[in-house]
């Protein structure tokens, strides 16, 4: 089945339809700071999910680069442009494309690159659009070439190309599609062949949030919850959250559980840290795997540069969870840098973990 999900808006009163993995050597424990979703994870995001762009917080340049093409596209009574979001796991794509739908009006499809292998499984979801939808495809530098190349006239001309017959009786069968907008995610744009990344009208970074957004938005998801946090109980879980939302609320959901069985029920600073102290959520967010990785560097390799594939080995996680998860947030907290020679760790990095940093050796000498 090649949809994950789909919604109808309510029709508008004029008739119109409105539209961690663990790594073998790591401690075993639940992964909360991993930025992928759960499996059973789904729903319950769902209820805490902003529905409107007034009520989602964080990524205001891509607020204002969508707010200006929805009102355009709205006067000109045209669909949305095709638009391609990037960034890493748990920053809220899924729900920028859901909420671009509400404020749109239409409906949306959701589904994901490695659920349509087959060529039908994309034709069937294309014919089935109606005007002015939003076909959102997670992962989409993950789909086929076959499927792939079926998307292009679908999104330059709304047509879908169907191969009929083989060898030299071959014919191409045009059929007309709704005129409707394809919403890409990736965390690797740059795997993105050129022509795909080219048929979008418009191309957005969603960035890691700032710790003072991430406290709005465990305030606002614990009011939801109806569970009382302080303002700096949120800081606490917010600090500790790696820039992400979705691990934010799952850390609250983590310590409202502690608060609940130790203690008053009240999530108060000192709640959280010892919580997430319990969790072994270290204070910047780290956890056992970027600790791994920067004391590796550090312990065996003089800081660096070291190789991907070496600090791979020494973790035990595969290159690419290093590359899309774990590497983007310890570059952004300025632990680790990326040079043409491998990893190198910081000088933060270093104080973080208890090392001297290494000019200060030097200068001990
Ligand atoms: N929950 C998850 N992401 C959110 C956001 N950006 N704003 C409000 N609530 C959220």
């Amino acid at each position: 089945m090649a949809i994950i999900s789909s919604k109808k808006q309510p029709p508008e009163p004029n008739g119109q339809p409105k539209q961690r993995r663990e790594s073998a050597k790591a401690p075993s424990k639940e992964n909360i700071l991993q930025p992928e979703a759960a499996v059973d994870e789904g729903k319950q995001e769902e209820s805490i999910r902003p529905q409107r762009f007034a009520d989602y917080i964080g990524q205001k340049d891509l607020k204002d680069v969508l707010d200006i093409a929805i009102k355009a596209a709205k006067s000109r009574g045209e669909v949305l442009d095709h638009l391609l979001l990037y960034g890493p796991p748990g920053l809220g794509k899924t729900t920028m494309a859901m909420i671009l739908a509400s404020e749109m009006g239409v409906n949306y499809k959701i589904t994901s690159a490695p659920a349509l292998e087959r060529p039908r499984d994309i034709a069937g979801l294309l014919v089935n659009l109606k005007p002015g939808d939003i076909l959102f495809v997670d992962e989409i530098h993950r789909l086929s070439r076959m499927t792939e190349e079926i998307l292009y006239p679908a999104m330059e001309d709304y047509r879908l190309d169907i191969t009929i017959g083989k060898g030299s009786s071959t014919r191409i069968r045009s059929v007309p599609l709704a005129k409707f907008t394809l919403v890409g995610a990736t965390t690797r744009v740059g795997a993105l062949t050129s022509p795909l990344r080219d048929r979008f009208g418009l191309v957005q970074k969603l960035r890691f949030y700032e710790v003072d957004e991430l406290s709005k938005i465990v305030l606002r998801s614990a009011q939801l919850l109806q569970t009382p946090v302080t303002e700096d109980g949120a800081t606490e879980i917010a600090r500790r959250s790696r820039g992400t939302p979705r691990i934010a609320n799952r850390l609250l959901k983590r310590v409202r559980d502690y608060a609940e069985v130790k203690l008053s029920g009240e999530i108060t600073e000192s709640v959280a840290s010892e919580a997430l102290q319990l969790f072994q959520v270290d204070p910047c967010g780290l956890d056992w795997t970027d600790r791994r990785m920067l004391s590796v560097i550090i312990e065996q390799f003089n800081g660096g540069p070291v190789g991907l594939e070496t600090i791979a080995a020494a973790t035990g996680e595969d290159t690419q969870t290093i590359e899309e998860v774990y590497e983007p947030y310890l570059m952004q907290i300025g632990y680790l840098s990326r040079t043409p020679r491998g990893r190198v760790a910081t000088k933060a990095a270093y104080k973080h973990l208890g090392f001297k940093p290494p000019n200060e050796q030097l200068s001990l000498l």
